[in-house]
């Protein structure tokens, strides 16, 4: 068993055990990955202020996010394909947040259904959902999601077309991968994964197959944002979509200060500072550049949650230092779960854990509710003094 010691290490694992297709999807920007360099680059620029002679004794980094418990503020984001990296990935990824006692996000684009979810876990988790065409769908959605004793939903604003992936498009994604020369080739070098990967019967998009009409290759993630989601969204279908959910909501994807007020307007629960993980528009800000303005602006009004880049507890320490309530980690659970599973994305919520803890305490503080801006040394104009 390797020694695990930082999410990096992970990532290492799980380059080697899953196949290139899904390790590339997930490890990808749209176009030149400017955006998605610069979300986890940004982060080194912040540095923190070391404290000396405080009382570190009797810590603790419980919060609450949407005014539900969480051990630590750092949820687990939705993100799809993810039973692609693991067999069963959604529900081993709920049960680890489960009992670390984090939330868990499932994606409108996951490979285990709503139900396959619920079925497996006991806590209520979130469900992020994607801003189709077909209002049907989205009523039956919404349903399913209330069945399922969802206790929040997380709307994703930020795609309603898909910004263009590279790697996507040369390796042919899909779910379940085509068997091609190329990706037959890469399969045979991860073997543990493919045997795993028979053993269940969970290969495709389980909530859309069987569930969406007129979608005519359910396998593809192009084709099928390209067919169902609706390009024309605008506040007014958010506030129908958050009218016809009735219970709470997430705006995912705000990355612009006028856009937060709408957000707050319209009455969200919480907005999540987000550019899809740099894989929409190239050449956006990074996250932690567009958090504190955003903040600033609606702090007071919506609970201010982020995302992107996060790769460590030092990181989520910045972004909360900087006003958020919470935080999400993508990738850093996804590395964790294609490298060992289950016990990889503990291991992942564990590393950050850790950092976030030790941090807090060399900053000075033992409770990660009194952390605040004072233990950050900010470049002048982080933010942007753009023209
Ligand atoms: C979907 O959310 C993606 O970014 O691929």
């Amino acid at each position: 068993m390797p020694v695990i010691t930082e999410i990096e290490d992970l990532r290492r694992l799980y380059k080697r055990r899953v196949p290139k297709m899904f390790y590339d999807y997930a490890e990808s920007g749209s176009w030149t990955e400017q955006t998605f360099r610069e979300n986890s680059s940004d982060f080194d620029q912040i540095r923190l202020r070391q404290r000396i002679a405080v009382d570190m004794a009797g810590r603790t980094t419980k919060s609450r996010m949407i005014g539900e418990d969480v051990a630590m503020p750092v949820a687990l984001a939705p993100v799809g394909l993810t039973g692609m990296q693991s067999a069963d990935g959604e529900i081993k990824a709920a049960r680890a947040a489960e009992k670390f006692g984090v939330p868990f996000t499932l994606s409108t684009m996951s490979i285990c259904s709503i139900e396959d979810v619920a079925a497996h876990t006991t806590k209520p988790f979130w469900f992020q959902v994607y801003t189709l065409k077909d209002d049907d769908f989205m009523r039956r959605l919404f349903e399913r999601a209330r069945a399922a004793k969802c206790s929040a939903i997380v709307i994703t604003v930020d795609l309603q077309i898909l910004g263009q992936r590279h790697k996507d498009l040369k390796n042919g994604l899909s779910a379940p991968p085509k068997l091609t020369p190329k990706s037959v080739a890469d399969m045979m070098t991860k073997i543990p994964w493919g045997i795993e990967m028979l053993q269940t019967k969970r290969r495709f998009f389980g909530n859309i197959v069987g569930h969406a009409k007129g979608v005519t290759d359910p396998t593809s993630l192009s084709s099928w944002t390209a067919e169902a989601f609706d390009p024309s969204l605008d506040w007014n279908r958010i506030a129908k979509f958050k009218e016809m959910w009735g219970g709470k909501v997430i705006l995912k994807g705000i990355l612009d200060v006028e856009d937060a007020l709408k957000a707050a307007e319209i009455g969200a629960d919480a907005i999540i500072v987000s550019n899809h993980g740099g894989r929409q528009l190239d050449g956006a800000i990074s996250s932690i550049r567009a958090l504190e303005p955003i903040v600033q602006a609606v702090g007071d009004r919506v609970e201010v949650h982020f995302d992107g880049g996060i790769r460590s507890g030092q990181d989520v320490l910045k972004a909360l230092a900087l006003g958020a309530k919470g935080t999400y980690i993508g990738r850093a659970f996804v590395y964790g779960l294609g490298a060992m599973g289950e016990a990889g994305v503990t291991k992942a919520l564990e590393v950050i854990h850790r950092e976030l803890d030790l941090s807090m305490a060399f900053c000075g503080h033992r409770d990660i509710l009194n952390v605040d801006r004072d233990i950050l040394l900010v470049p002048r104009g982080f933010s942007g003094d753009w023209a």
